[in-house]
């Protein structure tokens, strides 16, 4: 009888972790005879839990802040999205012991753009990029792959942009924060990766008037989920995209390599997280 696989998710902290709430629904959802657990894992103890993680009884997990690079330098193997990104959040085991990694947060990114906003790249030449931490690398990746010809880069810090405007090619161009409204008449999609709007955090201060009407604005902060950048872009009449879909979209090639089954994002699960945004 084979045993029943667990994955879980590592981090630190890892009690804030929405990840268990997806899993366990498709766990549930297709009646496997699986489990996903939270493992708060120190720095110092993550090649540690990842070299051992059938040990452990784990055959995957995902990975959180901050050990997203940690987990890239522990595994075996690494896909190249996890690779142009500098990150993994997708780690599985295969039958030989290897220990792969992966970073699905771009395909989680446009997955949720090609859903939401249908069409987007039709036409879309230009875009904007707010932030350059971790979830910029991977929305960069995730733009470049996906074809778009010019990334306009602004960050508060414009050296941090510069960086990686260098690591991630000429499609790549950093501008100053300040020059960020007088830029985005150019732009047909419009990307917030920073954490302003987050609840707790000073809003986002942008001139969404400023965007072409066939723009599409989309942020990567979900709690709220109706950030004041997205409200502002809806009362403008533009196509405004949450970040919860990239969330609940990331999580899809995890499960289907722990668990055997493709899952499907549906309607059902996306409310059942909004309930749990809720309770905070
Ligand atoms: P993550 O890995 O989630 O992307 P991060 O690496 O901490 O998080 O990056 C946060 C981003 O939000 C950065 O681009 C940061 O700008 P700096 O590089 O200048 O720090 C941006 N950010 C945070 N607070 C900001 C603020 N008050 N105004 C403008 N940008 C801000």
């Amino acid at each position: 009888m084979s045993i029943a696989p667990r994955a879980c998710v590592i981090g630190w902290p890892v009690e804030h972790s929405r990840s268990p709430v997806i899993h366990r629904y498709w766990l549930e959802k297709y009646g496997l005879d699986g489990a996903y657990e939270k493992e708060a894992v120190k720095p110092s103890d993550v090649g540690e839990f990842l070299g051992k993680l059938a040990a452990h009884g784990y055959a995957g997990a995902n990975v959180t802040l901050p050990h997203k690079e940690a987990a890239l330098r522990v595994a075996h193997t690494a896909d190249a999205a996890a690779r142009a990104i500098g990150a993994a959040n997708t780690i599985w085991l295969d039958e030989d012991n290897v220990l792969h990694a992966s970073n699905t947060d771009a395909y989680g990114f446009m997955k949720n753009l090609d859903t939401e906003a249908p069409g987007w790249k039709e036409g879309c030449d230009v875009a904007m990029v707010l932030g350059a931490g971790g979830a910029a690398r991977a929305i960069l990746h995730g733009l470049i792959e996906a074809g778009v010809r010019r990334i306009l880069l602004a960050n508060r810090t414009l050296a941090k942009a510069e960086d990686l405007a260098r690591e991630f090619g000429p499609r790549i161009e950093a501008i100053a924060w300040d020059t960020k409204d007088a830029a985005l008449s150019a732009c047909n999609i419009l990307v917030n990766t920073t954490s302003l709007g987050m609840v707790g955090q000073p809003p986002l201060e942008i001139t969404v008037a400023a965007l072409p009407k066939t723009a599409v604005v989309t942020d990567i902060v979900y709690v709220p989920l109706e950030t004041p950048l997205l409200a502002a872009a809806r009362q403008r009449g533009l196509v405004a995209v949450d970040g919860l879909g990239m969330l609940l979209h990331q999580a899809v090639p995890g499960f289907e390599r722990w668990f055997d089954v493709r899952p499907e994002v549906t309607p059902e699960l996306r409310a059942r997280m909004v309930a749990t945004l809720g309770a905070g």
